[in-house]
């Protein structure tokens, strides 16, 4: 995976990093520790309250989580809508009114309204504790263990999701540890230290990334759920009273940095939560249109001074800011911005890889990333091993490694060299014949159209730095 998974994360981590931290004068970046001492998690609440609810089938003995069970089978009345709308646009052609079919075609209507209530009872089952409620629910809906079809289940039971681990060299002497399964309490405990050393006046953020960790007991659907992540995360520290105008704002901008990736407008939503976690008084998921439907790709979370307020009561030390246009101290609130790293790459991907058939009736496997996210962002071929081509390319790799990611590729005919280019998403590629040596152009050929223009070799490093760069990207935030 190193020539297409890893740097292409990298690209991403540095898009968001850029995007938080080089963007705006009042967010920094911060590295916190993985350990933190056992108290940390008391106080966020994740001892007592970080839970999933399992549910267990009798027959299969296969566990699994209750929400996601009932999730699923919303997802099937949703792909049962689209299915109407795919075959009313066919049947009415142009005339087709997408907004005016959903709200009023009788069938989708009564989908829709089964799709809501169940997960308003979910919800609300899930907010008040009533695990027995979401049993009925799971009961009422018929829903069968996927792998066995029987539907003979336990009851449900709540399941803490941190990994425990032991620090000390001695069985008795050793400390209970747990590793993180958020990086943001890493913000909270260095929240001060920031704040004064960097003397941030409020409102500001801290940003950072790095692994998390969670039991996961459904860890599946490719890369989507896992038990070691990587997350990004923003917590903007703000004056109480203002986390709802701070809460709009963080939705519009997050959105906005999801949609300069040009994988489709279409393609995200909101979804409000009605259980919210225990920190949070509004949250917010970007969900995104993965090949298994709308799932959670960011968290956007008003976290009110939950955290911050409870490490002063578990420390026993203030974690105040004196604001000076109102003349006091408070514990600030927070709006928190949070993405899986490994969620945002399997979003990118999977929008990206497509076989596309070709005008000869050919087809090819094409990555289509956007070219900055690439892993490898030109490949440079020899059009044969002979006549000092390799010598020429080999010169032009040497020349331009120092600011691109770049390949050589000497083997098979050109063409075949192109398409493994397009499976590994390169953007450009570029050809020496025997006319470089002649006048000193290349061809370039661009991924995408797989147009091809010959190009002055002095040339290319500007071109790539014209299509390559962050800041068209960023601008656009
Ligand atoms: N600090 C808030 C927080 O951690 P969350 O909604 O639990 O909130 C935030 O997680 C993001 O982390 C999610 O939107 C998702 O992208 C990612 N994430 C959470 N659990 C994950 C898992 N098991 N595997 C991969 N990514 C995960």
């Amino acid at each position: 995976m190193d020539k297409t998974g890893s740097p292409s994360k990298k690209n991403i981590r540095d898009y968001w990093w850029k995007s938080m931290v080089q963007l705006n004068e009042n967010i920094v970046g911060i590295d916190a520790a993985i350990f933190m001492h056992p108290t940390t998690w008391k106080a966020s609440g994740h001892v007592d309250a970080f839970n999933d609810p399992l549910i267990d089938n009798k027959d299969s003995k296969k566990r699994y989580r209750a929400d996601v069970l009932i999730e699923d089978y919303v997802a099937k009345i949703e792909n049962k809508i689209k299915k109407e709308v795919t075959k009313a646009a066919k049947r009415f052609g142009d005339a087709f009114d997408k907004e005016q079919f959903l709200s009023a075609n009788p069938r989708v209507v009564e989908y829709q309204t089964k799709a809501e209530s169940i997960l308003k009872r979910m919800g609300q089952s899930l907010e008040k504790e009533d695990l027995a409620d979401v049993k009925s629910l799971i009961e009422e809906l018929e829903i069968a263990c996927p792998e066995t079809g029987s539907r003979n289940w336990t009851d449900v039971k709540q399941f803490n999701l941190m990994f425990g681990t032991k620090l000390g060299a001695s069985a008795d002497t050793a400390m209970d540890l747990y590793l993180r399964p958020e990086t943001a309490q890493g913000i909270f405990v260095n929240f001060l230290n920031v704040q004064k050393s960097g003397r941030m006046k409020l409102p500001f953020g801290i940003a950072q990334t790095g692994k998390a960790f969670r039991n996961e007991i459904v860890a599946r659907q490719f890369i989507f759920r896992m038990r070691e992540f990587e997350q990004m995360e923003m917590q903007f520290f703000i004056p109480p009273g203002t986390q709802k105008e701070w809460y709009k704002y963080w939705k519009e901008k997050r959105l906005k940095w999801h949609q300069s990736l040009g994988l489709g407008n279409d393609n995200y939503r909101f979804h409000d939560h009605d259980k919210l976690a225990h920190y949070a008084d509004a949250a917010t998921d970007i969900e995104f249109n993965f090949p298994f439907g709308f799932k959670e790709l960011e968290g956007i979370h008003s976290r009110t001074d939950f955290d911050l307020g409870n490490h002063e009561k578990f420390a026993g030390k203030k974690l105040q800011y004196f604001d000076p246009e109102r003349n006091e101290n408070y514990v600030p609130y927070v709006v928190e911005t949070s993405i899986g790293l490994d969620r945002i790459f399997l979003a990118l991907f999977s929008k990206s890889l497509q076989e596309e058939t070709l005008e000869d009736g050919s087809t090819r496997t094409v990555l289509k990333l956007p070219p900055v996210m690439a892993p490898t962002q030109l490949a440079v071929f020899p059009l044969v091993k002979k006549d000092g081509l390799p010598e020429i390319a080999r010169k032009i790799v040497e020349d331009l490694k120092w600011d691109f990611a770049v390949a050589y590729d000497e083997k098979d005919a050109v063409g075949r060299r192109y398409r493994r280019q397009d499976a590994l998403g390169t953007p450009f590629c570029i050809t020496i014949d025997h006319q470089t040596s002649e006048d000193q152009t290349v061809t370039v050929r661009n991924r995408d159209t797989m147009a091809q223009e010959r190009i002055a070799v002095d040339a290319i490093g500007e071109l790539l730095k014209e299509k390559l760069s962050f800041s068209e990207l960023l601008k656009k935030l």
